[in-house]
């Protein structure tokens, strides 16, 4: 699978919040039960508020949309501007081929062009063994509360010297 990461645009986030259902019900699936799946991501369209509300961070952040040769989108990601990777999720039909590795390594380069000392993120179960990959280290285990529904994930951080 060849893969080309561009640029995400404001006009990438509904096709993006399709891909994020996706990959939270098939993949996530793996590590979580049904319950918390459709508290982390409800099934459905795009609500217009969500669709703000992404659109507001993604405005505070550096985004990147992994491709498909046909044009199929496969990934995307995001890291704010000071540092957090508050999105990434690969559409179930490219996961395990390192989309996710590469997502987090353009972004970590762009972090260090931007001066960043340090990247964080609140990592789920699936995405803690690739950021182990990507040099990040568990600073703390954390519960994000989504619709009344706990859902267990860490704290990690990587040090940029
Ligand atoms: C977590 C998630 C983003 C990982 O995406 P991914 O693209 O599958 O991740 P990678 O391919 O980079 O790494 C995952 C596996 O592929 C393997 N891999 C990495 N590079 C590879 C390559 N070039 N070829 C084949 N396999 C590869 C890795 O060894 C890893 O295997 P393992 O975890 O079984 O040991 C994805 O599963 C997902 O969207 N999950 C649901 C939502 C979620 O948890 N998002 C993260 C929020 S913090």
């Amino acid at each position: 699978m060849n893969i080309t990461l561009v640029t995400l645009a404001e006009a990438d986030l509904v096709a993006c919040h399709a891909l994020f259902v996706d990959a939270v019900h098939a993949l996530g699936r793996r590590h979580y039960t049904e319950v918390q799946c459709v508290a982390w991501a409800p099934p459905g369209p795009m609500p217009a508020s969500w669709r703000a509300a992404w659109a507001r961070r993604l405005g505070g952040s550096t985004g990147l949309k992994a491709v498909a040769d046909d044009g199929a989108l496969a990934g995307f990601a995001w890291l704010t501007d000071d540092g957090e990777f508050d999105m990434l999720f690969v559409a179930p039909w490219a996961a395990g081929q390192g989309v996710a590795s590469r997502l987090i390594a353009a972004l970590e380069a762009t972090g260090r062009q931007a001066g960043l000392a340090e990247l964080s993120v609140y990592a789920s179960h699936g995405a803690r063994p690739v950021f182990e990959r990507a040099g990040f280290a568990v600073e703390s285990d954390h519960i994000a509360w989504r619709d009344g529904v706990a859902l267990d994930n860490w704290i990690m951080k990587k040090a940029l010297p």
